[in-house]
């Protein structure tokens, strides 16, 4: 077939910093899934755009092209009104596992498409595959079906929604060309907007356990992606959140599911549920529904009933004991004084080490690994006391993950510490 562009002249006009003209976006996504532009073609193309960034409009289009490389899901057959939420990815961030069927119980429907870990961040499925029998599959039939009749699908995303981003995400890890802000937002945009949702809420992670480490890149991206997302007549909203410290009490697969139960039944971790009561308002709202207490339905068990139905329907037993490791490791103080700094990165990739996550994608995660905290930034410790219990299948991973640790944390005799906001801002209204 005769193609109407070249590669070399887009990746010219983006190098002496021009915006690339519309039909030349829709080509050029289309000719890299179809394997006409090279993979080294695209990989110029995607450092040209990290250096010198994208227009507003020039963004949006490469967005749509992205989405028109595949599928878009039809949920023209929910009978409820449809809202989902993504987060860019923290240490023991579990909040999608009570939110989406915390959000069903007040008369949304959640679908959500999630993904699995890569590297220090945990992912939603590896969690939910913790359950015995839960199975992260789900036809788009039944998919439809357990919208309507649950209100809400944890499953895992299609081969079909934006393929383009799956090449070109791939090349980007391997090029040095993640961090461009216009490539991230329309990477992680494409996806959610193909999945169909009329509003979409994002939790911008900002600190250490993040992808982001400033505020101004987390608000910069933030704000891109409100703009791609309502460019593309999705409602949508972010908030930006904390990840200097990790989220709740644990991290590891079968100890997020546990605390997430814990939040179900009304108790948790309280900066768990804050940011899961929070996301729940922004995502109704989003959907046209006001006037509920999200705190409410955690607190009588609809969040509860809504989440055993969404396991059941998915094959799990949500009655069933989770997988807990064979050895166990708790890390003590060796000093007295206040916890003034828990690092989440550290956490993070302490428990990746010990086998809660995975290097390479075709790596099997246990789901019994990872880290209890006992102690969170603000609270006094004695000599002696256990803070962390690290959990693993094999002993053997224990050294590699205290090393991770090493430094992660800050006892300060006669220290004060003072806490930062969980919630930092809103963008998008
Ligand atoms: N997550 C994505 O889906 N894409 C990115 O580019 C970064 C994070």
């Amino acid at each position: 077939m005769n193609e109407p562009f070249d590669a070399v002249s887009v990746i010219r006009t983006k190098r002496d910093r021009n915006r690339i003209p519309d039909p030349q976006i829709d080509w050029v996504i289309d000719a890299y899934t179809r394997g006409i532009v090279a993979e080294e073609q695209m990989a110029a193309l995607a450092m040209a755009i990290l250096l010198n960034g994208m227009e507003g409009d020039e963004l949006s289009r490469w967005t749509d092209a992205m989405i028109g490389s595949g599928e878009r899901l039809d949920l023209s057959g929910v009978r409820r009104p449809t809202t989902d939420k993504h987060s860019t990815g923290g240490v023991g961030d579990k909040i999608t596992l009570p939110l989406a069927p915390l959000v069903a119980a007040l008369g949304a429907a959640v679908p959500q498409l999630s993904g699995r870990g890569l590297g220090h961040t945990g992912g939603t499925l590896d969690k939910l595959e913790s359950i015995p029998g839960w199975r992260a599959e789900v036809s788009n039939a039944d998919f439809i079906q357990q919208l309507n009749e649950i209100g809400a699908v944890i499953c895992a995303a299609g081969d079909g929604l934006a393929p383009a981003d799956r090449k070109l995400y791939a090349l980007r890890d391997v090029t040095a060309t993640v961090e461009a802000i216009p490539l991230i937002a329309s990477s992680i945009m494409s996806k959610k907007i193909a999945e169909g949702s009329s509003s979409l809420v994002l939790d911008v992670k900002v600190g250490t356990g993040a992808f982001m480490k400033t505020e101004a890149q987390a608000r910069t991206l933030a704000e891109t992606m409100v703009a791609l997302g309502t460019a593309a007549g999705t409602h949508t909203v972010a908030l930006l959140t904390d990840m200097d410290t990790p989220l709740g009490l644990t991290v590891g697969n079968a100890l997020e599911v546990r605390e997430s139960i814990e939040v179900l039944a009304g108790g948790g971790p309280a900066d768990v549920v804050e940011l899961t009561v929070a996301l729940a308002i922004q995502m109704l709202a989003g959907a046209g529904i006001t006037g509920v207490d999200p705190a409410d339905a955690l607190a009588d068990g609809r969040a509860m009933d809504v989440w055993r139905a969404m396991i059941r329907a998915q094959g799990g037993d949500p009655d069933a004991t989770l997988p807990v490791a064979a050895e166990k490791h708790v890390v003590t103080s060796r000093v007295t004084g206040v916890l003034t700094r828990l690092d989440a990165y550290a956490v993070g990739v302490a428990a990746w080490r010990l086998g809660a996550g995975r290097a390479r994608k075709e790596d099997q995660v246990s789901a019994a690994a990872g880290i209890n905290l006992l102690v969170k930034p603000g609270d006094s410790v004695v000599t002696g006391q256990p803070l962390l219990v690290l959990h693993a299948d094999d002993p053997d991973r224990f050294d590699r993950a205290l090393q991770a640790l090493e430094g992660g944390y800050d006892i300060t005799p006669g220290g004060t510490f003072t806490p930062s906001p969980l919630i930092i801002d809103k963008i998008g209204r």
